[in-house]
């Protein structure tokens, strides 16, 4: 089967890994993912691994990514990391507004938009996330939800600058759950997100945009999950830990791409 869109699968590593542990996992990714061009490859080590992960991956065909940033360009923000500084150390793409950040920290949409319009100043693609709780969508309100945060996340960017943005969809009961949305829920969901974003932009650009599952996505889920028509990759975080398992995803997922 082939996709419409190159499948793009993202691991986001969390708080997890020293340097030396990072480092490990680039290692092993390495040699079990060379020659992998099918489907865009990207890890999200924590900001303290970036700069020596980075050392690791140049020439490969593993992208960086970073899992945060500051929605301002620099300046006196204690603690903060800006786009610029990322994109220093061959940042490609930027997860921004995922829902421990929502929950833990008090991200609004306001801020996440803010922060994906920064990302575009200095080159990096961000990667915007949106899900459901388990509260909104047993309350019938899962379209409402997504409506509000895919319109408030993705305010201000320009159509280009849309087609090179990649959403996460991840429902926040699935996160880390070991519970995953069925094949239908996650399809039903990516079609809604679409269908905004023909609303919010246009129908082109909406067929551009590369739109992720993220929620306990495992080797033994993957394959499926991506062969839904607007399952256009994952964002991964449990198994993306274990080089093993994260490759077996994308080996998984190389069938449908
Ligand atoms: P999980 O996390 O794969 O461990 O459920 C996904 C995410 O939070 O991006």
């Amino acid at each position: 089967m082939n996709k419409e869109r190159k499948l793009i699968i993202a691991g986001n590593w969390k708080m997890n890994k020293t340097v030396v542990e990072a480092l490990a996992l680039v290692g092993a990714l390495k040699t079990e993912l060379a020659n992998i061009n099918q489907v865009d490859i990207v890890v999200c080590p924590p900001f303290t691994a970036l700069c020596e992960v980075a050392r690791v991956l140049r020439d490969s065909n593993i992208r960086l990514g970073a899992q945060n940033m500051s929605e301002h360009a620099g300046g006196a923000y204690t603690g903060e990391i800006a786009a610029e500084m990322l994109k220093d150390l061959a940042v490609r793409n930027v997860i921004v507004g995922h829902s421990e950040r929502r929950q833990y920290y008090g991200e609004s949409d306001e801020i996440v938009a803010k922060k994906a319009q920064a990302a575009h100043v200095a080159s990096l693609a961000p990667i915007v996330c949106v899900g459901e709780t388990l509260a909104e969508r047993e309350a019938g309100r899962m379209e409402k939800v997504l409506e509000t945060q895919v319109r408030g996340s993705l305010a201000g960017l320009s159509k280009p600058q849309m087609v090179e943005t990649i959403i996460a969809y991840e429902p926040v009961w699935a996160i880390g759950t070991g519970k995953t949305a069925t094949t239908a829920q996650a399809q039903e969901a990516h079609q809604f997100i679409r269908g905004l974003l023909i609303h919010l932009f246009d129908e082109a650009t909406a067929r551009g945009v590369r739109i992720q599952y993220g929620g306990s996505v495992k080797p033994s889920n993957a394959r499926e999950l991506m062969s839904q028509p607007d399952v256009d990759g994952a964002l991964v975080g449990g198994a993306s830990l274990e080089a093993r398992s994260f490759a077996d995803i994308i080996r998984g997922s190389m069938s449908v791409g």
